[in-house]
Parts: structure tokens; C-alpha cells; sequence
């Protein structure tokens, strides 16, 4: 199948009342994990690539290896720029065929950042790229930040609402509580933030930083409008922790294949996990 852009498949996840996992991918073994476990689900899936994603395995070798497995693929898959900063990483993803880009202009005030938000719709949209942004700041688990800090951090509704009709994004994300990276301690979230802001406009929610996020919180954000939850380090934890199992069992082993492979199939079960939590699972 060809590529399908997010739009895609947050119009059908709202139809159907779930989320579709947005799982991020360096390398080959993750890309062929990911788009294993969406097979054996028939999950719709999301393969996104950040910026130093790109950097370490190279803007064609990612194009390159998604193309590959969504040609052979029978279920939808959307290939998509996690945390755009840069312009022109923007744009040099669309024009190598990504079908959908975030745009993080987060670091700017509002005013600014609704604006270069507006630039980059404008120009995704001519080419039917989808578009995700971002208002307020989705910090870090590592950014030492206390909890009352992390709270005047969340992005009020106003902000959120105004954003998101100023800009005609196709999915936001917000600052709700979730953070990058394992959790310490488990998030104490503001669900009402999403639910307000998918009532008022009903605008596709992004949940950032989804892992370690309890499932009991990932249901009820689903149910109050989150339709694309992102997922790495689970997946660093999931497929490093199994390398590491496997090279203690086998520290004479020297074919990174006998390493690997398994790693990969750890991989693709966690996946599939989070498939079956997000609702996907049956929905390609
Ligand atoms: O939000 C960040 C993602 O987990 C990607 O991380 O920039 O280290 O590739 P990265
Ligand atoms: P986690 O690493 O916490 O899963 O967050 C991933 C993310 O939000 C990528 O944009
Ligand atoms: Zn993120
Ligand atoms: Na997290």
C-alpha cells in the first residue's frame, strides 16, 4: 500500500473511538518491528522520525525503509516528522515523501509560533501532507522540573483552542501532564484540558511522552479525544533490555543477527501490547 497521511487515520480513529500508535524508528530492526506487530493486528500505524532519528540513519535510508515495508503491508501506515524544529527538515521531509509532519514550534511565544505553524500547513496541505503542532511545552522527565512547575507549564485551553483554529492543524499536541522519557513517578494528568478542547473544537489530541503513561489514564484520554499516542523509550527499554539478555546469555555469540533478531520480535510483541490498549487492534 501506498503511504496515507495522518489526517487519514485520525478521521477514522475518531469514527471508531480510538487512538493510533505513533511508534518512533532509528533503524531497520525497529521500522520491521513496528510494521510486523500492525500487521498481526491489523492496526492502522503511525512510523515517526525526530530529527536526530534522520540525523543517525539518514533522511533517504528512512524514507527508504518505510516505503519498503508499507509496499508489502496490507494494513495503512503514515509516515511522520516527530518534533519538527527546523524549517527546512519540514520541508526536506515532504518533498522525500513523508505524509505528514510535526511542526514544534513550541520554544516560540504564541503569536510566533501560530504564525510559522500557518507557513508550514500552508505549504504541507498544497502537497496533502498532514500537520501536527504544538502549544506549551512538553517537557522532559530529565528537565529538573518541580511539580507545581510542571503545572503552570500546562497549556491552557484558550491558548489551545486559539491555536488550533488559528493554525488548521490536523493533530495538536498540548501540554497535559505527560513527559518525555520514564517517568519517576507515575503523571498525574489533566484530562479535563483535553476533554474542554476536543468538546469545543473537535480537534485530534496528541498524547506526548505516552510511555509509562498507566493504562487506566491512556483509556480515558482515548475516550475524551487523544487519537495518536507516541511511543519511544518504551521501545528503547523493550529492544535494549533483550540485546542486553541476550548478550549475557551469549557472550561468545559475535553475529548481531543471534543478537537482533530476537531483540526485534521482543519489539514487536510490546507493540502489539500497545496496539490491543489503544483500540487499534481489528481497525486495518
Ligand atoms: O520526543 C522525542 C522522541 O523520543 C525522539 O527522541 O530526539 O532522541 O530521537 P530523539
Ligand atoms: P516517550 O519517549 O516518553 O514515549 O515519548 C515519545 C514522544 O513523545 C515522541 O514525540
Ligand atoms: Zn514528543
Ligand atoms: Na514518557
Amino acid at each position: 500500500m501506498a503511504l496515507v497521511s495522518l489526517r487519514t487515520l485520525l478521521d477514522a480513529a475518531q469514527q471508531g473511538k480510538y487512538a493510533v500508535g505513533a511508534f518512533n524508528c532509528n533503524n531497520m530492526e525497529i521500522v520491521q518491528a513496528i510494521v510486523a506487530a500492525a500487521e498481526e493486528t491489523r492496526s492502522p500505524v503511525i512510523l515517526q522520525a525526530s530529527q536526530g532519528a534522520i540525523k543517525y540513519a539518514g533522511l533517504e535510508y528512512i524514507v527508504g525503509m518505510v516505503k519498503t515495508a508499507a509496499q508489502k503491508a496490507t494494513v495503512p501506515i503514515c509516515l511522520h516528522l516527530d518534533h519538527g524544529t527546523d524549517f527546512n527538515t519540514v520541508v526536506a521531509c515532504i518533498r522525500a515523501g513523508f505524509t505528514s509532519v510535526m511542526f514544534d514550534g513550541s520554544q516560540y511565544e504564541k503569536e510566533e509560533n501560530i504564525n510559522r505553524t500557518r507557513e508550514v500547513v500552508k505549504i504541507a496541505h498544497a502537497v496533502g501532507v498532514s500537520v501536527e503542532g504544538e502549544i506549551g511545552k512538553i517537557g522532559g522527565v530529565e528537565d529538573d522540573i518541580a511539580v507545581d512547575e510542571r503545572d503552570a507549564m500546562l497549556t491552557p485551553v484558550p491558548d489551545a483552542i486559539e491555536f488550533y483554529e488559528a493554525t488548521g492543524v490536523d493533530a495538536l499536541a498540548m501540554s497535559f501532564g505527560t513527559a518525555h522519557g520514564p517517568y519517576k513517578l507515575p503523571p498525574k494528568l489533566a484530562l479535563d484540558r483535553i476533554a474542554a478542547v476536543h468538546e469545543q473544537t473537535g480537534a485530534y489530541l496528541v498524547m506526548h511522552g505516552g510511555s509509562g503513561v498507566p493504562a487506566e489514564d491512556v483509556k480515558k484520554g482515548i475516550e475524551l479525544g487523544i487519537r495518536k499516542i507516541n511511543i519511544d523509550t518504551e521501545l528503547r527499554q523493550a529492544f535494549l533490555g533483550e540485546v542486553r539478555r541476550q548478550l549475557a546469555e551469549k557472550p561468545d555469540e559475535i553475529d548481531p543477527r543471534k543478537i537482533f533478531a530476537p531483540a526485534r520480535d521482543v519489539l514487536k510483541e510490546h507493540i502489539k501490547a500497545k496496539m490491543a490498549l489503544f483500540g487499534s487492534v481489528g481497525k486495518a
